[in-house]
């Protein structure tokens, strides 16, 4: 069907390095995988995948002949000349994004001017000249490096791989390597944004940074909606028609999780400090969105008369968002915690998520369904708008709780559905 590409590497088979290597096998790309955790590596090659991301799983097995999966870089390097890096960039204690596993593959690479370095990790502008220079430092001449950050979302990452909104490539003038990476990306028809290196790093961060922004400001006009009598779906509705601001990450809610915006936007807090300058909007938007996670808690004392001791709470869902098993930064994390401080017993059930977070949160009590975890309690909390709970037969959760309180922390539900059943609907800044 597609004629010959060329063969690449993905260093890193997360959740950005799995759908990178998936989008480009079924374009035809013979595509050489690298981890070092010989454990993924086996279940790899075993074919199963070892993280849930919807399509995922059967894309991979369609095009199994063209993946290859290994812990040795030697055999990427024999067959691709594009090396994509997908390793993880997660924050150090100072909150700077770490950059070890980054230069652990830059370490293993021996010169050549036949390859280039395909920047997909987030990393702080800066990073391709730090790398250029670590090459100069070993004696390395002649690896290309090319910024191509990645912009997918988990929950519908393969199609953001086939229909990106841009495909930003980050070259330095001269080099083979950005048009190779333009030439792969070419069938998908995105629009291009060619650039040098440092620009392109910082597209992604300044990405993240307004798009968390955008949920830290809709947060706050909700909880002003709270005090004013204003519905924040109301508002968000009128403003987003404006063209100039747009309907989307206008849904108020209990904060922004996952692994990319907070540490995004502390990576570019700290890099502005590092090189003199005092980013002071991304303090707010950090400190609104740990805030936000935090409200729930005291609308459950206030319905709850106060002391939330012995009263049983239930999670529905903990995943950060719908359709990923993905708990890294997630709101429910911080709930969970503050609840079980405040005494509250917690009952739990994510319809994917519940093994990983039971690394995290061992002491919840995890539920097989969602009216199970309801079952005799007196309140429950919307997490994680999974479908299932937005489709819930909600006279049966009444019958099935032994108090009335519904918290909608994403503002999905049904309000009227909910008061029919004889419920108490509390949403964020929504009636
Ligand atoms: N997850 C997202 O939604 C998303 C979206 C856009 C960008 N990003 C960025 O992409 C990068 C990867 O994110 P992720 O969520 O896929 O991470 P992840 O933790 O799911 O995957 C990282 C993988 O890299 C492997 N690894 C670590 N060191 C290695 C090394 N030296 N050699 C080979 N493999 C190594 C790990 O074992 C792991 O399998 C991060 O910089 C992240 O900020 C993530």
């Amino acid at each position: 069907m597609n004629a010959p590409r060329a063969p690449i590497a993905v260093i890193g088979t997360g959740y950005v390095g799995l759908v990178t290597a998936a989008g480009f096998a079924e374009l035809g790309s013979e595509v050489w995988c690298v981890d070092i955790d010989a454990e993924k590596i086996a279940r790899l090659q075993r074919g199963e995948v070892p993280i849930y991301e919807p399509g995922l799983e059967e894309v991979l097995a369609r095009h199994a002949e063209r993946l290859h999966f290994s812990t040795d870089i030697g055999q990427a390097l024999e067959h691709a000349r594009l090396l994509f890096v997908a390793v993880g960039t997660p924050p150090t204690y100072s909150g700077d994004a770490d950059l070890s596993a980054v230069h652990a593959v830059v370490d293993e690479l021996p010169s050549s001017g036949d390859h280039a370095l395909v920047m997909k990790s987030t990393v702080p502008c800066g990073t391709g000249a730090s790398i250029q220079r670590a090459f100069e430092e070993r004696g390395v001449q002649g690896i290309a490096y090319v910024s191509c950050p990645e912009f997918l979302k988990e929950g519908t990452a393969l199609k953001d791989f086939r229909h990106p909104d841009r495909v930003v490539v980050g070259e330095h003038d001269g080099s083979w390597a950005g048009q190779a990476v333009v030439d792969l990306y070419e069938p998908l028809g995105a629009p291009l944004v060619r650039t040098d290196v440092a620009s392109a790093e910082m597209i992604k961060l300044a990405s993240n940074a307004f798009l968390a922004t955008k949920i830290s400001f809709i947060n706050e006009i909700a909880n002003v909606c709270e005090e004013t009598g204003a519905d924040v779906v109301e508002v968000a509705r009128g403003v987003g028609l404006d063209d100039r601001i747009g309907p989307k990450f206008l849904q108020a809610g209990i904060g922004y999780g996952g692994s990319c915006f907070t540490k995004d936007v502390s990576a570019l807090k700290l890099l502005a400090a590092n090189s003199g300058y005092h980013f002071q909007l991304l303090n707010a938007v950090t400190e609104v969105n740990e805030l936000q996670k935090r409200r729930v808690v005291s609308k459950l004392e206030r319905h709850l008369g106060g002391k939330l001791s012995g009263r049983r709470v239930a999670l529905l869902g903990l995943a950060f968002k719908p359709e990923t098993d993905d708990m890294r930064g997630a709101s429910s994390l911080v709930l969970a915690a503050r609840l079980l401080a405040e005494g509250a017993k917690v009952t739990a059930f994510d319809p994917v998520a519940e093994q990983e977070a039971r690394k995290l949160m061992p002491q919840l009590d995890y539920r097989d369904s969602a009216l199970d975890a309801i079952e005799g309690a007196d309140a429950v909390v919307l997490v994680t708008e999974w479908r299932e709970f937005l489709e819930l037969d909600w006279k049966h959760v009444a019958q099935a709780m032994s108090g009335d309180l519904v918290i909608d922390g994403r503002n999905a539900l049904d309000a009227a559905t909910i008061r029919d059943a004889g419920l108490v609907y509390e949403g964020i800044g929504t009636r």
